[in-house]
Order: C-alpha cells, then structure tokens, then sequence
C-alpha cells in the first residue's frame, strides 16, 4: 500500500473541500459542494452515515440537531424524514432549500465530475456501512476507483480494515486526531496493512512529521484549513493534499 515516496515532491497539494465549501454553504449540502467545485477543488470531502432503513446519507454529526430544523439521532430517522428537515437554514435563510443528500443522489451528480475524499464517519454506530459504501461504488464508479480518483478516510481502523478487504484497489486514509502522543512506529507499521494515506490534524504538522510519513511510504493529507495564515504555513511543506473550509484560499 505504500507508495507516498512517488509523490514526496509533488509540487502542489490535491485541494479538498471540506463538506464542500463549508465556510461559504450550509456544510454537505449540493450548494455547498457546487460551490466548492466553482472555487476549483480537486476533490470535496463528504462524511457518510446511515438512516434507520439502512439508507447512506451525507451528514457530518450524529445527531440532526446542529445542521438541520430537526432533532435526533441519524440512525432514528428514515431517508424520507431525514430529506424532510431542512438543511440549509441554519447557516443563512438564503440556503433555506437545501436538503441532507444521500450517497447515491450526491455520486449520481457529482462521481466523475470532481475527486472524492469519503469519510465513514462514526461506522460502529452502523453495522454493514462499509458493505453498503462498497456496493454503491463497485456500482457506478469502477472507472473512477481504478484511476484512484476516490479515497475512503475514517478515523476508526477497524472499519478502514473492513473496507479495505471489500475493496483493495481504493485508497484508505487513517484520520490521526492530535492526542499530544504523536503516531508510534507501531502505528505506523499497522497501517501500512491497508492504508496509503496517513491524515493528521494540522495542530500535530511539522516538517518533521512529514518527512517521516513519506520515509514510511505514506502519502498525507493535512485537515482542516480556517484561515489564511494557516494556509500560507502549509505552502512550506510538501504535502500530498490539504482540506480546506475555504477552497478559494488555495
Ligand atoms: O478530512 C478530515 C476531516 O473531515 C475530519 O474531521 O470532524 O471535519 O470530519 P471532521
Ligand atoms: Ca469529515
């Protein structure tokens, strides 16, 4: 699975937009990923969860309460109901249309058309997530999985394990949040298993840390971007990609 060392001195990083352009829209909504592709993004990042009839849905939170007029938990929710809420107020009136997407409508507008960066957000809360996931893409993106155009991330390993052997031709990212313990060698050595990419929070980066993922094989992509300052930071350091809320800061 190890092949960063290819890339190491990529001149510029992938840009991804984070739930879309989530700085400008109301996040994982349609507004918020056509804007993003507007702005020029190489991929948009998506978070996947699913509903109570077993429906893949593009949500960041477990529950509805803070992006939609509803309240409750994804996984009590039927597709239908979930579609209902609307998902775009919260953030501005103007967005007061947008709605949660699910998987399928979000490949069927946008697979081909942009890079995709999914994230299995919380999979121990839905068992057979990583199969259905699987399904879908062997549906309708075999093309674009070949060209390694899509990029499935999470931050529990055993699921990344799980969709790995489902599908060992998509390249799989490890989410690394900023415990203060930095990532062991044995961690590393894990990961290489099954993943090529190895994201960490931008809190942890330094160039130090980056150089070491590319020694390991590893490609990296660097979460999540807020302001331009950090932005102009990251353009020292040679990075595989970079998540932004703001994808016209690239
Ligand atoms: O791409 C990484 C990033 O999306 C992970 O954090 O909380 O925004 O899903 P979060
Ligand atoms: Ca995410």
């Amino acid at each position: 699975k190890r092949d960063g060392r290819k890339f190491k001195n990529r001149q510029t990083p992938l840009k991804i937009g984070h739930r879309g352009a989530a700085g400008y829209c109301p996040e994982n909504t349609f507004a918020s990923f056509n804007k993003a592709l507007e702005m020029g993004v190489d991929y948009l990042e998506i978070d996947v969860q699913m509903t109570r009839d077993g429906e893949l849905v593009v949500i960041h939170d477990s529950t509805v309460n803070r992006t939609t007029d509803g309240k409750g938990k994804v996984k009590d929710f039927t597709l239908q109901e979930i579609q209902a809420l609307d998902a775009g107020s919260w953030f501005n009136p103007t967005f007061s249309g947008e709605r949660i997407p699910s998987f399928k409508e979000f490949l069927e507008n946008f697979a081909g058309k942009t890079g995709i960066v999914i994230e299995l957000k919380k999979p121990s809360l839905y068992p057979g997530i990583e199969e259905k996931v699987a399904k879908e893409l062997k549906k309708r993106t075999q093309r674009l999985t070949e060209e390694h155009k899509i990029i499935v991330q999470s931050f529990d390993r055993k699921s990344l394990k799980r969709f790995h052997n489902l599908m060992p031709s998509i390249p799989i990212g490890v989410l690394i949040k900023n415990t203060g313990r930095g990532i062991s060698n044995k961690e590393l050595n894990s990961f290489s298993h099954y993943a090529s990419y190895v994201n960490p929070k931008i809190t942890m980066v330094n160039p130090r840390l980056i150089r070491r993922l590319h020694r390991n094989g590893f490609k990296t992509i660097i979460w999540t971007v807020k302001n331009k300052q950090e932005m102009k930071a990251l353009q020292q350091l040679h990075l595989d990609g970079i998540v932004s809320d703001f994808p016209d800061y690239f």
